[in-house]
């Protein structure tokens, strides 16, 4: 036994046993509880996850009463200011700032992997037009394993980087292809001279009949938003991922289910959730009546943007997007948008209500992220696949982390069972 452990007794059993105490390089310790049912025949029990480790990580680190993440070791201040969204994929994916080199070679890696199997393309015809676009990455992104056998042997490093490669690069593909196809307009193709933001803006908002540049404010907006969205430790979207891969499945398909989950409005769905509730308060004087639903337990009204499950402090990313937000709309000659004047005074006043301040409800990164993506021109219905393009970097860091870990087992939690005792089946012309 390590010189470090935690003992816990059965008062009514007497029946005690000593249970190792962790310790990362940052956030608190933890109790190895994984010989507890072996060793007391006790299950722990934690429903949300919300004392849980599920595993080991060197991805991402977060603090949430100081408000601290950091990606591999760095800050999200320093790499907002001062990286880019594909050298954060590179940081996520092989644990280090790469030489210029590196990147440009990762870069033309990633290029020469954003075009679509031409077959894919039919996918999208049998989805109508105002088809929630999410609906439609999900069934996408999971076919793509229907493309790609030469990368699915998950054992085997390089196939893995491959799907790797292949999944990033592809992802702004598919969403704009979601985006056109609920515009009846052409696919438009990638364009390896663009930057991954850029091409990305092209692809949505290009048409074949004139010559399109994106737009640098807007292209360095998606930029820094990317990287914001880059990767968030065990998430609910991320803790999918992990959990569908450890049972071998493919990669396309763990990235398919994590943007299932993310879909949720408690999740991803929030930054979609939240421009519907600025539209639904409509001005600043029903803020106080939608504050007082959000407190309401009688009623099911959440404020969307505010809460965290770790933070309960200001989420950095909300505060760095916020600063962005005056910028972007300032650039973009939309100083006086009504919704960011909205979002402001509902900071504000719910800041200020003892009911927030108490559970510690702060702006999340989804508070103000959906006011930039509607300045970019970006529909409401894809603001989470923007979150989930970005999220891609994260979510494969952490299947390729998990997937080449030699202690990885499938992961099978247990539970509490509270339902029916043991009984005989009673036949039917007995009941
Ligand atoms: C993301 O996990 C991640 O890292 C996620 C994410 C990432 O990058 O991957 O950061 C991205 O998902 C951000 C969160 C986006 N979701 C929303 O903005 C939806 C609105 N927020 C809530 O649904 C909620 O705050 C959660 C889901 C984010 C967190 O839920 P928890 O941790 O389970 O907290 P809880 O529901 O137990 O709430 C604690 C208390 C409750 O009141 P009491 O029972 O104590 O009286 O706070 C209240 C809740 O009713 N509460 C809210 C609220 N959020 C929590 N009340 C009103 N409005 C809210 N938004």
């Amino acid at each position: 036994m390590s010189e470090r452990h935690i003992t816990i007794t059965d008062n009514k059993s007497g029946k005690s046993v000593d249970l190792e105490v962790k310790t990362g390089t940052h956030g608190p310790p933890t109790v190895d509880v994984s010989g507890l049912y072996k060793d007391l025949g006790y299950f722990t029990f934690d429903p949300g996850f919300m004392s849980t480790a599920s595993c080991h990580s060197q991805i991402t680190f977060i603090d949430g009463d100081e408000g601290i993440l950091l990606y591999r070791g760095y800050p999200i201040e320093q790499l907002a200011e001062k990286s880019n969204y594909l050298e954060i994929c590179y940081l996520m994916t092989y644990g280090a700032l790469p030489s210029p080199n590196q990147l440009e070679n990762y870069s033309s890696m990633i290029v020469h992997h954003t075009m679509l199997h031409e077959s894919l393309k039919t996918f999208f015809n049998g989805f109508h037009y105002d088809a929630h676009p999410m609906a439609i990455m999900v069934g996408v992104v999971g076919s793509l394993s229907a493309f790609y056998h030469d990368s699915t042997n998950i054992q085997d490093p390089v196939c893995r980087e491959i799907s790797a490669h292949r999944l990033i690069a592809k992802m702004p593909t598919i969403a704009a292809a979601c985006y056109k196809h609920s515009l009846g307009e052409p696919f438009q193709y990638p364009r390896n001279n663009l930057s991954y933001c850029g091409n990305l803006l092209h692809m949505m908002f290009s048409v074949p009949t004139e010559e399109y540049v994106p737009d640098p404010i807007a292209e360095k907006a998606l930029n820094l938003l990317f990287i914001l969205h880059a990767d968030h430790e065990q998430n609910a979207s991320t803790s999918t991922v992990r959990l569908a891969g450890s049972s071998g499945a493919n990669p396309f398909a763990c990235i398919s289910a994590g943007i299932a989950s993310l879909w949720g409005p408690a999740h991803g769905g929030a930054n979609e959730a939240v421009l519907d509730m600025l539209h639904e308060i409509g001005d600043v004087a029903s803020i106080p009546k939608y504050i007082a639903k959000a407190k309401d337990k009688n009623d099911p009204f959440r404020l969307m943007g505010f809460g965290h499950r770790v933070y309960k402090n200001f989420d950095p990313r909300a505060t760095i997007i916020r600063k962005t937000c005056h910028e972007v709309l300032e650039k973009l000659g939309d100083q006086s948008n009504p919704l960011f004047e909205m979002a402001l005074q509902l900071e504000e006043i719910a800041l200020q209500d003892p009911y927030f301040q108490e559970r510690k409800l702060y702006p999340n990164v989804d508070f103000y992220s959906g006011i930039i993506y509607k300045a970019l021109g970006i529909p409401t219905n894809m603001f989470t696949v923007m979150f989930a393009i970005a999220r891609t970097s994260g979510w494969v860091a952490h299947w390729m982390e998990m997937i080449s870990d030699p202690r990885q087992r499938i992961s099978r939690p247990r539970q509490l069972y509270d339902g029916a005792a043991t009984r005989d089946y009673v036949s039917i012309d007995q009941r």
